[in-house]
């Protein structure tokens, strides 16, 4: 039982579209102690951020619908009020349009495949739309697969090790989903979280507070990066300064091989933090949408005298994820590139 609520909260604060819910079955649903549970994870007003009304309304109808299909004795099997009565309240409430809603931005919190290792939950709050593809000319609104990937993969035994204790930097940060993490689970050094759109940088900063839960530092720097350009050097980045520049040990990269245009630019940032940032690897997810897309950056890696190395880091099946969930219908591989030697 515990297993099968902590899964449906996990999905439900990810805001996973409401039918790829895991909702337990009916029998567990009766249980008053499991409706409790549900109502004082996920609807109690009192938690904090709680997803936007319009998707909370539309989870509460479908677990009430199941459960109520489920009650064989209605002299035994009861509903709980305080489920009832939050669904009162939600449809109470103004309705947004649907392209309000697409565009809304919300925080999303994703929490980490378990492990055998820890016991906890490892989360981590972005400030995001989970409906937008392409917004105010960029894609980086949202957390994509391939970020959902290579963070699975981090929060693997030997992911973790690659960053562990280590300078981090991420290219097209996006949300900063992968970076966030790091700072908060995985005991990087520090990590710089870089994309081109300042209105993204800002969004992340945001995001701190809700992930900085303890005294002390949060090793999380999120700077302008337009690659072509230098690196925006702010104050925050001394800490990576040593000798005579900023240095880095491992670069991180999540869905950045869409566009045949920004190949180029891509490559020659990988080479400047190969020779100018002390990079030793490069770390990458890549959703395999368009072979030619992606063969075009792997030729370009072959110019650069680039070594490319596929991780041996396989999807889990949807249906058997644990965490971080994503679709997996669309291939998606996680390489290390490296400096030639
Ligand atoms: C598909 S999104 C991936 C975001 C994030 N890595 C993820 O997987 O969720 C691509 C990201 O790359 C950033 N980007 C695209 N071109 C860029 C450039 N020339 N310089 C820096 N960032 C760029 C975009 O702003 C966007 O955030």
């Amino acid at each position: 039982m515990a297993d099968e609520v902590r899964k449906l909260v996990a999905q439900y604060f990810q805001l996973v579209d409401p039918p790829q819910l895991d909702i337990p079955p009916g029998n567990v649903l009766l249980r008053p102690i499991v409706q409790k549970a549900l109502y004082e994870r996920m609807f109690d007003e009192s938690l904090t951020p709680l997803p936007p009304a319009a998707y909370r309304t539309r989870v509460l109808k479908l677990i009430i619908a199941r459960i109520e299909e489920s009650i064989t004795n209605p002299e035994e099997d009861e509903l709980n009020d305080n489920l009832m009565d939050a669904l009162g309240m939600l449809v109470a409430q103004p309705k947004a349009s649907s392209l309000e809603l697409a565009q809304q931005l919300s925080h999303v919190k994703y929490t980490a495949p378990l492990q055998t290792s820890s016991t906890n939950d490892r989360e981590v709050t972005t400030i995001e739309s989970r409906g937008l593809i392409l917004s105010g000319g960029t894609t980086g609104n949202r957390t994509w697969e391939a970020a959902l990937h290579l963070g699975s993969f981090l929060a693997s035994p030997a992911g973790e090790a690659l960053v562990r204790g280590k300078r981090v930097i991420e290219l097209g940060a996006g949300t900063g989903f992968l970076s966030l993490f790091c700072a908060r689970h995985l005991g990087v050094q520090g990590v710089v979280s870089t994309d081109r759109e300042p209105v993204l940088i800002e969004n992340m900063r945001e995001c701190v507070r809700f992930n900085h839960k303890y005294d002390g530092i949060f090793p999380f720097y999120p700077a302008v990066w337009d690659w072509g350009t230098p690196l925006e050097k702010t104050e925050e980045l001394e800490s990576f300064v040593e000798g005579d520049g900023l240095r880095f040990d491992v670069a991180l990269g999540a869905d950045l091989i869409y566009d045949t245009d920004i190949i180029p630019l891509l490559l020659s940032t990988v080479r400047d933090l190969f020779e100018n940032y002390h990079v030793e690897q490069f770390i990458i997810s890549a959703t395999l949408r368009n072979e030619k897309t992606f063969q075009t950056f792997l030729d370009g890696c072959e110019s650069n005298s680039f070594e490319v190395e596929l991780l041996p880091f396989e999807s889990t099946p949807s249906k058997m994820q644990t965490g971080f969930f994503h679709s997996t219908g669309i291939p998606i591989k996680t390489y290390r590139i490296l400096k030639a030697s």
